[in-house]
């Protein structure tokens, strides 16, 4: 039966856990805690529910995707430097079938060559660049346009 209560899984990728003190004048001032009470804020009022997780490790995150099939209805992730090099990622959201968003604190395509290519876009609703923190709320009011059935 279909659960109630819509689920986004969010997913942060690495070295967003150094938020606030990596590159500020970059990245922003606020901490990864920081945007998470944003995005549990931005859930609240929208009637949905967070599960929240950042990893460094590119196979965890694989191994979360992995299992969101029939339990999310929708993630949200910053797949941060992985963005640009995994496979492996993009692989397991295209065969989870879970609706994604991307989404960036920066614009992607306003900085170095190598960050101008996403591997994980292609197979991802949309994707949200270049707005700071604000892009993950963005992101997050755009996933609950996308949400699909779990078991
Ligand atoms: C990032 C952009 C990536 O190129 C970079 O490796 C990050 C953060 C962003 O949110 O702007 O770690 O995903």
């Amino acid at each position: 039966m279909a659960s109630r209560v819509k689920k986004i899984l969010v997913i942060h990728g690495p070295n967003l856990d150094l938020l606030g003190k990596r590159q500020p004048s970059l990245y922003g001032q606020k901490t990864l805690g920081a945007i998470n009470t944003l995005l549990k804020e931005t859930a609240r009022k929208s009637k949905v529910t967070l599960t929240i997780l950042q990893s460094n490790h590119e196979g965890k995150i694989v191994d979360l995707i992995g299992k969101a099939k029939g339990r999310y209805n929708a993630i949200l992730i910053n797949p941060a430097a992985y963005t640009h090099t995994s496979v492996a990622i993009r692989d397991a959201i295209e065969a989870c079938g879970v609706p994604t968003v991307e989404v960036h604190l920066t614009n992607i395509y306003a900085r170095e060559k190598f960050r101008q290519t996403s591997l994980i876009a292609p197979v991802c609703v949309g994707q949200v660049s270049g707005f700071g923190a604000e892009s993950y709320r963005l992101g997050l009011l755009a996933s609950l346009t996308i949400l699909a059935p779990t078991r």
